[in-house]
């Protein structure tokens, strides 16, 4: 059953063009009322235009749609995944301390925490150089090919942790643009090179296609025989694993229940385990656990996925803004907004809910997004002065690790609360027209010129502030996004963990590549298809 969100589209009109700065004069405490911490975490959503009324009705979504209850659903390992049939446990993954987890009445947890052991070793026996390649030299470089969940998570993450790497340079190549892969393989060496094939499938195209090529390109200088050295594989079909030639002690298995996009935390992260080394990977893991128990036992005002979510769906389906940005002040993020926008548009963007019905209202927005400050010297100008509204999801750290560039951070983290002060302020015509005037405008020309110069405030944002990004902060972070993802599709009814809407893409590239070679005909295409071909067609 769809929710109703008849209360709050009420609110909403009622509220009208309500200044969220009155918010701020009708309650003294609104920051503190309006913020939520967790394990040194704060959420601020103060500069929104929710009141108590609007959380209130927010909060009546959660009972309406069964968040509780769904909610432990996905951690006790029931079937949520209904298209597919499949649990959801990526939390399992991370669950290093906690009880057993049954799928089907069988605990996976010994399995969970053995393959975790296994890659706790041989990420140690890499790193230390007791696993070497064919020339017995250390390996240097690790390539993980992957692409979507199999690639974002462990390339966001081994970006973002720049400062615990201190194993092997790890590089990623995803597109099946062969420029990708010859771009990375022309800067490492292949007597010193891992390759890391990641795929959950082991069926996709373009993870196929680019681990057939850094084959082609080892094999004369290792021979047939060094593939087994230097292949790797993270897999849920070891049949196929065993097919392309990787020794099963080089396979890093897991269950069908991690979905590709939620799968950073257990193989499919063994690139950045071995390079920040096992320790630190657990950190990670321990981060998103931490978030995975405030998760389920904090109350809705003081749970962080809850007011991120409900927060998020006040913004999409009430207030109908249809894009939302992540900004993250921390240039080690880089990658963060491309990983939200899989995590978040794969997972809710959908445009039918569980039973099959059409829904009634819009499926989850656009995410994009860059890191501050760069992004305010691109795109800033359209979130402060264009025609739509884009709430802004900023987050920042108290400090850098640069601690002699002290003084960046301090800027870096004052252009990051001036953003969001400045969208919520804004600037009137009045004030715009004292700093013309003060400039020597008068008349007509003056208030042409102010007119340019107005702000009008009001958008909203919110800052997730921490400590300092360290592996358990990523960890928190991570998670805390992915059970947003999970509150919101339950709110609007949706599977958050099928895809479908990625198949209809691969069968058709699949149906064109012949036609494009000449090996079969394309009048059966449309005109621009056919036009397109004509003109591609070598
Ligand atoms: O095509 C979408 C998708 O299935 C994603 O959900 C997934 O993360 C990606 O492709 C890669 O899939 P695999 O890990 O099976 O290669």
């Amino acid at each position: 059953m769809p929710v109703d969100f008849s209360a709050l589209n009420a609110l909403h009109t009622a509220a009208g063009s309500r200044h969220m700065l009155d918010l701020f004069d009708a309650d003294r405490s609104r920051a503190e009322n309006f913020s939520a911490r967790a394990d040194g975490l704060l959420f601020d959503y103060a500069k929104t235009n929710i009141d108590v009324q609007t959380r209130e009705a927010l909060f009546a979504l959660l009972d309406e749609a069964g968040v509780a209850d769904k909610r432990e659903a996905m951690f006790t390992g029931e079937k949520i995944n209904d298209t597919e049939g499949r649990a959801v446990l990526h939390t399992a993954l991370r669950n290093l301390d906690g009880g057993p987890v049954l799928v089907d009445g069988k605990d996976v947890m010994p399995e969970v925490l053995n393959t975790l052991a296994r890659m706790d070793d041989f990420a140690d026996r890499i790193r230390r150089g007791d696993i070497s390649s064919v020339s017995g030299s250390p390996f240097e470089d690790i390539v993980n090919i992957g692409i979507g969940g199999s690639d974002l998570g462990p390339v966001m993450a081994y970006e973002a942790m720049q400062p615990y790497v201190d194993g092997p340079r790890c590089h990623f190549v995803s597109n099946v643009d062969g420029a990708h892969i010859h771009d990375v393989l022309a800067r490492v060496n292949p007597q010193t090179t891992l390759i890391i094939v990641a795929s959950k499938t082991f069926t996709t195209i373009e993870t196929m296609t680019n681990a057939q090529t850094a084959r082609d390109w080892l094999v004369p200088h290792i021979g047939e025989d060094g593939v087994s050295k230097h292949f790797a594989a993270l897999s849920t079909a070891k049949d196929k694993t065993a097919a392309f030639g990787i020794d099963p002690d080089l396979v890093f298995g897991f269950e069908d229940w991690v979905g590709g996009r939620y799968s950073v935390w257990g193989p499919i992260g063994l690139s950045l385990m071995i390079a920040i080394g096992p320790q630190n990977f657990a950190d990670f893991l321990r981060g998103a656990q931490a978030m995975d128990v405030h998760f389920r036992t904090a109350a809705p005002k003081d749970n962080l996925p809850v007011l991120l979510a409900l927060v998020g769906l006040w913004h999409n389906q009430v207030c109908g803004h249809a894009t939302r940005a992540v900004l993250p002040y921390e240039q080690r993020l880089v990658r963060l907004p491309a990983y939200f926008q899989q995590l978040e548009m794969e997972s809710n963007g959908k445009r039918v809910s569980m039973d099959g019905e059409d829904l009634p209202y819009h499926s989850g927005p656009v995410v994009w997004g860059e890191p501050g400050t760069n992004g305010q010297h691109a795109f800033y100008q359209l979130i402060h002065q264009g025609t739509r509204v884009v709430p802004c999801e900023f987050m920042v750290g108290k400090f850098g690790h640069e601690t002699h560039l002290d003084h960046q951070h301090e800027l870096l983290v004052s252009n990051c609360l001036a953003q969001s002060e400045a969208l919520m302020r804004g600037r009137d015509i009045d004030e715009a027209r004292a700093v013309m005037a003060a400039k020597g405008f008068e008349g007509a020309e003056l208030e042409r010129q102010a007119a340019h110069r107005v702000f009008p405030g009001n958008r909203p944002s919110t800052t997730l502030a921490y400590e300092v990004l360290t592996p358990f902060v990523l960890g928190q972070i991570i998670a805390l996004y992915e059970h947003r993802v999970f509150v919101e599709g339950v709110i609007l009814g949706i599977n958050s963990y099928d895809q479908w809407g990625v198949e209809l893409g691969k069968e058709l590239a699949l149906a064109l590549q012949p036609v494009l070679s000449g090996n079969k005909s394309g009048s059966d295409k449309d005109g621009s298809t056919r036009h397109l071909i004509d003109f591609l067609k070598v």
